[in-house]
């Protein structure tokens, strides 16, 4: 459930129309709601209680939406961060989030980053190969801190979903196998410079069959069993995210009850923490990007093309991954649907939301709303063609705060610096 209705005939962010917030604003903007932000997290966070999971930690994936309102709001619910740079970590740290509820991820954390990690004294750091490993343990002796560490596993299970957002397979570049993570877990058991904590996976992402999301976790509840057995100290099991969302036209997803569920089932008696890594769950219903009809150019023969002020710097994922998103008018006419291929102004065809979309009749200065699109939207922009970063508003009930400004074009250039000799 989110807070984007029709009301009155004109599409509302809670108790704000989102012509308002156009008019004040301008367009290309993203507008989220507090409400579904903090609808999404508590109805996980119960559902994982529900199930009897003690504690749970919820550290909200930072790259799904940086933005530290976002962020923010997130963190006075409880939520912590899953981090996969140093500048997510400075963000979280900049909301609020307390360093005990960080997890740091990636597979190319540089020596500067782990420092950086260790001197902040996030909660684990997730190793995600041996040399990596091998790095933490020299970064943390020339600091004279130990590293918390956790091993991600790489549970080479196929989750479905598009290729470029798998992770779970053993040809993906993500974390270590089975046999690897065993092997060291009880290496670093025995250096001074490494606490190794417990174990993390994460298959993919916009997962909308838990079948194997059971079978990892499964597989992970099995190594937490090995490595006990093996009389290593194992406290925490991290299950990363991944839980789709539905966008509109897509298989319905699973509800964060039955996700739970499967949670609860795999992880019964093992007497480790969990934490997850949710981020598009949590975002990507919480937000719109709102874009203003240029004009509509029909084709004598016969295509009708909706070219947008927003474009695929503002909006990647359709360029990118093929993805859907409804299109809503903010004011919608009556009359009969008819096809559009919707397009921004960038220079590629890439440029294109959709093509053959029933949309209703639109005309110049209108508005439209590209539903779900909180999570990787604005976190993925950029200002390819030297379009200003598209702006973030956040609602709260009739209110309404920027909290991303669109810069200037002089704030723009004024980030460049000349070279001496031109
Ligand atoms: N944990 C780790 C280690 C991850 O790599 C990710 C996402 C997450 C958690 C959060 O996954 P989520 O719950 O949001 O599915 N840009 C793509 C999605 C990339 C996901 C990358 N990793 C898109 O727009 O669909």
């Amino acid at each position: 459930m989110n807070h984007f209705e029709l009301r009155d005939g004109e599409l509302h962010c809670e108790d704000v129309p989102l012509a308002a917030i156009a008019e004040a604003v301008g367009t290309p903007v993203y507008v989220y709601s507090t409400a579904t932000f903090e609808r999404h997290y508590t109805v996980l966070r119960e559902a994982l209680v529900a199930e009897g999971v003690r504690d749970p930690l919820i550290a909200f994936a930072v790259k799904a939406n940086s933005n530290l309102a976002v962020l923010r709001t997130l963190a006075k619910l409880g939520a912590g961060a899953d981090t996969v740079s140093e500048g997510e970590i400075r963000r979280a740290l900049a909301a609020g989030v307390p360093p005990e509820r960080i997890v740091f991820s990636g597979v190319g954390k540089t020596r500067a980053e782990i420092a950086f990690a260790l001197e902040t004294g996030v909660s684990e750091i997730n190793v995600e190969s041996e040399p990596e490993m091998l790095a933490i343990a020299q970064v943390a002796q020339g600091l004279g801190k130990r590293a918390t560490i956790a091993f991600r596993v790489n549970p080479d299970v196929a989750a479905g979903g598009h290729a470029k957002i798998a992770t779970g397979k053993s040809e993906n570049k993500f974390g270590v196998s089975f046999a690897e993570a065993e092997r060291l877990y009880a290496q670093a058991s025995n250096n001074a410079w490494l606490n190794p904590v417990g174990v993390a996976c994460h298959i993919g992402s916009q997962i909308t069959d838990l079948a194997p999301m059971a079978e990892a976790f499964e597989k992970m509840a099995g190594l937490v069993g090995r490595l006990k057995a093996e009389g290593l100290s194992v406290e925490r099991l991290d299950l990363g995210g991944g839980l789709g969302v539905p966008y509109f036209n897509q298989p319905e997803p699973p509800s964060p009850a039955d996700y739970a569920k499967v949670v609860a089932k795999a992880t019964r008696g093992l007497d480790v923490t969990l934490a997850f890594e949710p981020g598009r769950v949590i975002a990507a219903n919480a937000g719109v990007l709102l874009a203003q009809v240029v004009h509509v150019h029909e084709r004598p023969e016969g295509r009708r093309f909706l070219v947008l002020d927003a474009a695929m710097n503002d909006l990647l994922r359709p360029a990118m991954y093929d993805a859907y998103h409804d299109i809503r008018a903010v004011c919608p006419r009556e009359g009969e649907a008819k096809p559009y291929d919707v397009v921004g102004p960038v220079c590629e065809t890439g440029d294109t939301f959709t093509r053959d979309r029933a949309l209703p009749e639109f005309e110049s200065g209108d508005l439209v709303a590209f539903m779900s699109a909180g999570a990787y939207g604005a976190s993925m922009a950029s200002e390819y063609n030297s379009r200003p970063l598209v702006p973030e508003v956040m609602v709260k009930g009739a209110d309404y705060a920027v909290v991303r400004p669109r810069p200037t074009y002089d704030e723009m250039l004024a980030r460049e610096t000349p070279a001496p000799w031109l």
